[in-house]
């Protein structure tokens, strides 16, 4: 068993799932990145922002997955904070040749000030964390992509203002982004409905921890999308997931075309974390259409991860 780190130093603050925070702190992070997209509004992407509050602060970034947004969001927002990163897929570290978490986790908190983990299990990043002298910030798992949520709540209030009282769908896959939608909605206060089919609900776990969330779940994609602000939908085969042909026609009942959308609010707007595939989860005309917000949506990302990184150094 790996010895616990024994530096003396106060509990680095880790960002892992949005159900381990309390509601002054998502309300919190949600108005930074508010912020601070707002007051560099027109600047040049590499810019530092005035405060440079993680100048010297290096970040780690390692993925056992494939990533576009992460990579970059990540890489620019630490930029625009005034710090640096440093960038390595797992299976080009000895990770991939068998390296305990527990020993990659305390070299790299002799290395660098933050670590921001893309895994294929849940409980490795748990297992990081928790050997780890430095913050890390969960860059997506099996089960959770508490990155991404707070991207698209951002994204929901820049065009329908505060998520509290909202209503959203989460149409097709209960997975690892689902899960998160789910985490936030107690603390925050929305609703979520979400219709899936009867083998691919999100985890009940999950669910169990979402904190007094409206949470409810049907398999009829029309009763959830009725009358709601906000439809997400999301990939049907997630990274890792090997059942593709099964999964296909599972959620074939299940696609977001505009005569879904046109159950939904007349304000409502479509969100997908992307990468989407048109024809299967989404239509070409939603998803590129004027209710998607989807480029707004991989944008905030950057500004998301910006208040995740300044409150893992106590910024916020
Ligand atoms: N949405 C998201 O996390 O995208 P990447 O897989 O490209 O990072
Ligand atoms: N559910 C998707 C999200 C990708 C960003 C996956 O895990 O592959």
């Amino acid at each position: 068993m790996t010895p616990p780190i024994t530096t003396g130093a106060a509990a680095p603050r880790h960002f892992l799932d949005l159900w381990r925070l309390d509601a002054p702190t998502l309300r919190a992070l949600l108005d930074e990145a508010h912020r601070r997209k707002a007051a560099r509004r027109g600047w040049p992407k590499g810019k530092v922002d005035a405060d440079a509050p993680l100048k010297d602060r290096v970040l780690a970034m390692v993925f056992e997955k494939n990533s576009t947004r992460t990579r970059f969001s990540f890489d620019a927002a630490v930029r625009q904070l005034g710090g640096a990163a440093i960038i390595a897929n797992a299976g080009d570290m000895q990770l991939g040749r068998g390296e305990p978490l527990e020993d990659t986790a305390r070299v790299l908190s002799r290395m660098v000030d933050a670590v921001m983990i893309r895994a294929n299990r849940h409980e490795d990043v748990e297992r990081f964390a928790q050997a780890s002298a430095a913050p890390v910030i969960n860059g997506l798992t099996d089960k959770s992509h508490p990155c991404q949520i707070l991207a698209d709540l951002m994204t929901v209030e820049e065009h329908l203002g505060p998520v509290a009282g909202k209503r959203f769908a989460w149409v097709g896959d209960g997975n690892n982004v689902c899960a998160s939608l789910i985490h936030a909605s107690g603390p925050l206060g929305y609703a979520v409905t979400i219709a899936c089919p009867p083998d691919y609900h999100p985890d009940l776990i999950d669910l169990a921890r979402a904190g007094g969330g409206k949470v409810e779940v049907t398999h009829d994609p029309k009763l959830a999308v009725l009358g709601a602000d906000a439809v997400f939908t999301d990939t049907w085969v997630s990274m890792g997931d090997q059942d593709y042909d099964a999964r296909l026609s599972a959620f074939g009942p299940y696609q977001v075309d505009a005569t879904l959308m046109s159950r939904a609010a007349e304000h409502a707007i479509f969100l997908h974390c992307l990468p989407a595939h048109r024809g299967e989860e989404v239509t070409e005309a939603v998803i590129d259409g004027p209710q998607s917000v989807i480029f707004d949506e991989a944008e905030n990302r950057i500004h998301a991860q910006k208040a995740v990184l300044a409150w893992c150094f106590g910024a916020v």
